[in-house]
């Protein structure tokens, strides 16, 4: 909670900034629907794991690493399917596949949450620069693997951020995947952020004509640890301002939920979404030909990966 949010109204869904993951699903009964949330040991993805399971949804919840995704649903009330996805790891992301699959469940929403942010140093995952590799590569390999699972009214919920507007100024550097012709952390971050909104709008462009939505979300900011790649001193900063500016992680994962399951965004669909209401995007995250390439490109990723 901090002190901006009583200078911020509510927007026309009904919620806003400082609305919580519990009050946007309040009163609903989610009982029979099964959600598919990666990123589920912490922060956003932690707080939203644990709501939709309150509210009764079947919350088949993935982390790096079995161990992992077993604690997370250790700690919640509800019913939930603990699965590993290392979404940096295409064999992982396959096998995670294979085994929702096996499940046999229909998903009414998959949430793809889990993400890294500013790596200091240039990695890469299968040559590719590790964070457009694990925020867009993995979370493409896993939604188009699973869309066949995906309900006729199914949603598809990508968390993007904010950071998209500091993609580098193409958009994304298509001749520069690798990262090896010029790495900034935060470009980097912004890029894959980028590529994240560029996915759910083409996802949402495939889908016209159905039920079935897709949609990016800017959770806000929050403190989680996701700033664990910041410099001690921005993120003792970060953490100075929060009383200030940040939203807690409360409301940080409200807009990732109500996306996924309130009535209200049941018609949403190919949008950029901040609390809890369509929100404007950086222009060239609306253009379609970008979209469609970046589809495209990603799919001959794909097509390389192993296994
Ligand atoms: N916090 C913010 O201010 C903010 C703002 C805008 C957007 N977002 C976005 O919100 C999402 C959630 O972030 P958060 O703030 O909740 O961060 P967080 O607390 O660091 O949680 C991120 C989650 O993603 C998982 N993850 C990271 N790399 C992974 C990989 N290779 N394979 C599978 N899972 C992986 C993490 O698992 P481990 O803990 O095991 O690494 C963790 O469960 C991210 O997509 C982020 O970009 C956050």
């Amino acid at each position: 909670m901090s002190l901006i949010q009583h200078f911020k109204g509510n927007g026309p869904s009904g919620f806003g900034y400082a609305s919580t993951a519990e009050q946007v699903t309040e009163g609903l009964s989610l009982a029979g629907r099964n959600i598919l949330l990666t990123g589920c040991s912490s922060g956003l993805g932690q707080e939203a794991l644990r709501v939709l399971a309150l509210r009764g949804a079947r919350v088949i919840a993935t982390a790096r690493t079995i161990e992992k995704s077993r604690a997370a649903c250790a700690a919640v009330a509800g019913e939930t399917v603990p699965v590993a996805c290392e979404l940096a790891e295409p064999a992982s992301v396959r096998a995670c596949v294979a085994a929702v699959k096996a499940l046999g469940y229909r998903l009414d929403a998959i949430l793809c949450n889990a993400g890294i942010m500013a790596l200091p140093k240039l990695q890469q995952a299968h040559g590719i620069e590790l964070q457009l590799f694990t925020n867009h590569v993995g979370h493409f390999m896993l939604v188009t693997g699973l869309l066949d699972r995906l309900a006729d009214d199914g949603r598809v919920v990508v968390v993007s951020s904010g950071a998209h507007r500091q993609a580098p100024r193409e958009g994304i550097q298509f001749d520069n995947l690798s990262g090896e012709k010029g790495y900034g952390p935060w470009a980097a971050y912004g890029q894959s952020k980028m590529a994240n909104l560029l996915f759910a709008k083409e996802l949402a462009r495939r889908l016209a004509g159905t039920r079935r939505t897709a949609n990016a979300v800017h959770p806000g900011v929050i403190r989680t640890n996701l700033g664990r790649h910041m410099s001690p001193v921005a993120y003792a900063l970060f953490g100075m301002v929060g009383p200030l500016f940040l939203k807690d992680a409360a409301q940080g994962a409200a807009t990732q939920t109500w996306a996924a399951v309130h009535p209200g965004a049941a018609g949403v669909s190919g949008a950029y979404l901040a609390d809890c209401n369509v929100a404007p995007c950086r222009a060239d995250a609306d253009d379609p030909a970008l979209a469609a390439r970046l589809w495209t490109v990603t799919e001959e990723i794909v097509a390389r990966l192993p296994g």
